[in-house]
């Protein structure tokens, strides 16, 4: 069973925390059996299960409703579920309630976007032992503001900002951080400035830990890219052949045959 300290224990022993994306018990089942110890429940379900344009109208029920179905399948994992836009944004009590949901229907920890603002919503919930995961970079909730998914911390002054909101969140007690869509020599700075582990998505090779969005792992969602994912396998292109010889052997007279028909 992967546990929250765990994850330090992995950073001390340089070991990778190894993260992938499940919505559903078929996924997380897979995701358990070819051996990941660590699943997000992530608000991305709104993009690749949704098929909404980005994350922001994703709901603490929607959310609660996946997570529970993770949580049911897993059997070792360690689940963070994934706060969605406005369940933590408006303040702390609110943060911590729904928070608190999270671990109420069975994962082990949450997920927030954000850097120092957050603080006294992550400390609140550490108080009170709910482990929290922090994001940094291209942070999806924050999308109108960036006008589209662009990768951030190019500047300096930028680059500096998200070093500091790092160490902010580390002070606050989160037990890792997300890295999202950052240079590489700036992910490698802020995973040796903190002790907890970095989480890479888009942010290079020396981040203390990777994740991806399932889909995309998976090649079944190609409706935008981003040049930091690495499909593979080609499961869209499969379904569609599998989808296609279907319908023409029901044509053909070929499906049912013989043999899938009862005697
Ligand atoms: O929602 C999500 O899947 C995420 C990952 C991309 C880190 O936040």
């Amino acid at each position: 069973m992967m546990t929250v300290p765990d994850l330090q224990r992995y950073k001390r022993e340089k070991k990778k925390v190894i993260v992938v994306t499940a919505y559903d018990a078929l996924f997380a089942r897979i995701v358990e059996q070819a051996g990941i110890e660590t699943i997000l429940v992530g608000d991305s379900l709104g993009v690749v299960v949704q098929g909404k344009p980005n994350t922001l109208s994703v709901t603490m029920d929607e959310m609660l409703y996946h997570t529970k179905l993770v949580v049911g399948a897993a059997q070792k994992s360690l689940v963070v579920g994934d706060m969605p836009f406005m369940s933590y944004q408006t303040g702390k009590e609110e943060a911590l309630r729904n928070a608190g949901r999270f671990l109420q229907a069975g994962a082990h920890a949450v997920k927030l976007e954000g850097g120092a603002a957050m603080v006294d919503r992550i400390e609140a919930m550490t108080n009170v032992g709910i482990p929290v995961i922090g994001h940094l970079g291209m942070t999806p909730q924050s999308v109108n503001q960036y006008g589209g998914y662009k990768v951030q911390g190019k500047g300096k002054d930028h680059a500096a900002r998200l070093v500091a909101d790092a160490k902010s969140l580390e002070a606050a007690g989160v037990c890792a951080i997300v890295l999202e869509a950052i240079p590489s020599a700036l992910a490698k700075k802020i995973s040796e400035k903190v002790a907890i582990p970095t989480i890479g998505i888009g942010a290079g090779p020396h981040c203390d830990g990777q994740v991806l969005v399932l889909y995309d792992l998976l090649g079944l969602f190609d409706e935008f890219v981003p040049k930091f994912v690495k499909p593979y396998a080609h499961l869209k292109a499969d379904a569609l052949q599998a989808i296609r010889r279907y319908k023409e052997e029901v044509e053909q007279g070929k499906f049912p045959s013989d043999a899938e028909s009862y005697h």
